[in-house]
């Protein structure tokens, strides 16, 4: 387990599973986070892919996201990519539990990730994707030391509309 101000980053549980497909079929949150096709998705699917988490997939890692005075699982975090040679990791965050926006929690959850993943493996830099109309995630990542590094044009159809794709990063050491 990992530690924050007011979460820690903990492997996944089989009782995450049911909250977890909550969370990932709500209708809001689906709007914020990138998805293909945004077919409801099952239980079992979920069940799936939380029994499919390990700790050997070569650098990619989901972690839970818990908050550490109420024990409750409130989200996620996780590495979905490793470029080893140049030493570069894609990550992505969501707090699925809507009365935890907007109070700190991703914030902390996203601190502690970047910890881990400058000073437990090693990496250079570490990337993000996010959608131009998420400004909270905007400035949740600038407070964790992201910049802006560049806008990828009508990357996100959502809703019926196109939206930009904004690409932010933080450098070890810089
Ligand atoms: C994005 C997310 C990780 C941010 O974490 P968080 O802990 O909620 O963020 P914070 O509470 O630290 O808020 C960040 C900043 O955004 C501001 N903010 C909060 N709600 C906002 C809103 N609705 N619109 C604009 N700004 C907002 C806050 O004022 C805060 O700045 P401040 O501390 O200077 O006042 C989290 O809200 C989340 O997971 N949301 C749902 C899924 C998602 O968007 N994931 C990211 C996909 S790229």
């Amino acid at each position: 387990m990992y530690y924050g101000e007011k979460v820690c980053l903990r492997a996944y549980k089989e009782e995450d599973i049911s909250i977890a497909s909550k969370f990932v079929n709500d209708k809001e949150l689906k709007k914020l986070l990138v998805t293909t096709i945004p077919f409801p998705m099952t239980y079992w699917e979920e069940e799936e892919w939380i029994k499919s988490q390990k700790s050997n997939n070569e650098g990619t890692y989901n972690f839970a996201i818990e908050d550490i005075e109420t024990n409750k699982y409130i989200g996620g975090c996780g590495i979905q990519n490793v470029n080893w040679l140049a030493r570069v990791a894609t990550v992505g965050i969501m707090i699925g539990d809507k009365n935890y926006w907007g109070r700190g929690y991703g914030t902390d959850a996203m601190k502690v990730l970047i910890n881990f993943i400058f000073n437990d493996m090693n990496i250079n830099k570490i990337r993000l994707g996010t959608f131009s109309f998420n400004e909270r995630a905007i400035k949740s990542y600038e407070k964790c030391g992201f910049k802006v590094e560049g806008v990828l044009k009508d990357e996100i159809f959502k809703d019926g509309k196109y939206y930009d794709e904004i690409i932010m990063s933080i450098f070890n050491n810089k």
